[in-house]
């Protein structure tokens, strides 16, 4: 049975092992943000690195990393400052503020309210009757807030900054750069993984809502009269669960059951390249070790699309807790680059072959890290015989081994800790520990999700072999150190299985 209190227990053993905390402690905290400790960083790396893997492998996806701080004029051209807006209720007594939606689906367990837009959200308000959660005193209309960071850029100030509550704006500012970078073709990408922020209203449930986090973005430009997506077949048999406008519409909320080609083919899916980029999340999220039945992409209404986007799909998994978005598929038309053409007064139109002009079409896949992250943990742990293990895949657990002396004497640290030096060497992530008991230890590595442990024992010393301990399955085998490094590298690149790794032993 799924424990009911999953997220408070994740959260419980994130912050004990190091994986992340809540920032600011030694000052009281500070909602919204967090800080990923040991086993956090090395696991968000990992996490960025598959991200990478899956979607900027090709040689025309080209990475850039822009400034966090941009001036005004870029979020104006964008849109921003007028749209990246939510509705907030400040309570008349205590004069904390919540977003007005959140307060709403906590209350009556309505999905979405964002989407049903101002009219909708002041009238469920009154209706439900919706006090301050904090201090049940009565709330002020909600009002619409900008949500993004503001500054001022020199220390004496002068001119106006924002940070960037997402990185796309920069990949579109630096379109022209990219497409010369790209030997002026199209279709070619520019991708970013760097740090956002979003001066959320009311930030809640730990890495799921924060006020600044990682975001992994990839921006394709292509022309809109050849739309199609030379990669598509690479993904078109991926099956998706698919809830569609016209669904949300009708109030119907059991998801499609098809492929991405059929998607493609009934137009429920606009644009190829978006129905590609969704072929490669669903592979992706899949990796993070979510099964399929606890995937689908919904749609955006249109009141709840962003002002640049003409159709959206949200990414969702199902969370202890419920749904929650991962990541956003949209198709952004010509409206950045066009928008910031006129911001700027810069031409952001290529040529084609037959010499007409055009401004190039956009999809974006978009995914907010911290929630790929917490996925991860939450879909890794069980519970078995009153210990934590996060069974986490071997290419994204933080340390891939750990090294154990059966005993501190007789040399065997000595050895264990050659051993830890030469794995090291060679590329592995290795965790040197001699602390307590094996089975102590061994639950800590469970806790920490290594795969491995490798256990140096007084047979070693005698004829150069070592256990190799799984994670999973908890069984051993038994492998020359000779051979350790070749089977391991093997192991950590799914080309062998644990058993191959050496001579089983029996328990
Ligand atoms: N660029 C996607 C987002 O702002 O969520």
């Amino acid at each position: 049975m799924t424990d009911p209190n999953l997220y408070e227990t994740i959260t419980a053993i994130a912050k004990r092992r190091g994986y992340y905390w809540p920032s600011y402690e030694i000052y009281g905290g500070l909602s919204g943000y967090v800080t990923y400790g040991d086993l956090g960083t090395k696991l968000k790396r990992n996490i960025e690195r598959t991200w990478r893997n899956h979607f900027t492998r090709q040689q025309n996806i080209l990475e850039i990393e822009a400034p966090i701080i941009s001036p005004e004029i870029v979020f104006e051209a964008s849109g921003h400052i007028s749209n990246f807006k939510e509705y907030s209720s400040e309570c008349t007594k205590c004069g904390h503020s919540f977003r007005a939606d959140h307060l709403i689906e906590d209350k009556t367990g309505l999905e979405n309210v964002e989407a049903m837009g101002g009219d909708a959200i002041k009238r469920l308000l009154a209706e439900h009757k919706i006090k301050c959660p904090r201090c049940s005193s009565p709330l002020k209309e909600p009002t619409l807030i900008l949500t993004m960071f503001k500054t001022q850029i020199g220390a004496t100030g002068g001119l106006t900054g924002y940070a960037r509550p997402e990185a796309a704006q920069s990949m579109f500012i630096n379109f022209k750069r990219g497409y010369q970078h790209a030997r002026e073709k199209l279709p070619f990408a520019l991708a970013q993984v760097g740090k956002v922020m979003r001066n959320e209203i009311s930030p809640r449930r730990g890495l799921t809502r924060t006020r600044e986090f990682t975001i992994m973005e990839l921006e394709l430009f292509f022309d809109p009269q050849q739309p199609e997506c030379p990669w598509l077949n690479e993904v078109e048999d991926e099956e998706i669960r698919l809830i569609t406008e016209e669904m949300l519409a009708n109030d119907e909320r059991t998801p499609l059951e098809l492929t991405i080609r059929e998607a493609v083919e009934k137009g429920l899916i606009l644009q190829e390249w978006s129905a590609y980029y969704m072929g490669v999340s669903k592979r992706f999220i899949t990796h993070l070790g979510v099964p399929h039945d606890r995937q689908r992409f919904r749609a955006h209404l249109p009141d709840e699309r962003a002002h640049y986007s003409a159709q959206t799909y949200d990414h969702e998994v199902q969370l202890s807790h419920g749904w929650l978005e991962v990541a956003g598929h949209a198709y952004r038309t010509d409206y950045d680059l066009k928008s910031h053409q006129k911001g700027a007064d810069t031409d952001m139109t290529v040529l084609r072959e037959d010499g007409t002009r055009f401004t190039p079409h956009v999809v974006e896949p978009s995914f907010g890290l911290g929630r790929q992250f917490y996925t991860a943990l939450e879909h890794a742990y069980e519970r078995k015989d009153n210990r934590n293990i996060f069974h986490l895949p071997r290419d994204l657990a933080p340390y891939q081994l750990s090294i154990f002396p059966l005993v501190t004497k007789d040399g065997l640290k000595e050895k264990s800790q050659e051993v830890h030096a030469a794995l090291e060497k060679v590329g592995f992530t290795t965790f040197y520990d001699d602390r307590g008991s094996v089975g102590r230890r061994y639950a800590r590595s469970d806790e920490a999700g290594t795969p491995l442990a490798v256990t140096i024992d007084y047979a070693t010393l005698d004829d150069e072999t070592v256990t190799i301990r799984d994670r999973d399955s908890w069984t051993q085998v038994r492998t020359p150190l000779v051979d350790l490094a070749t089977n391991l590298r093997s192991y950590f690149s799914y080309t062998a299985q644990f058993e191959d790794l050496g001579q089983a032993i029996e328990p």
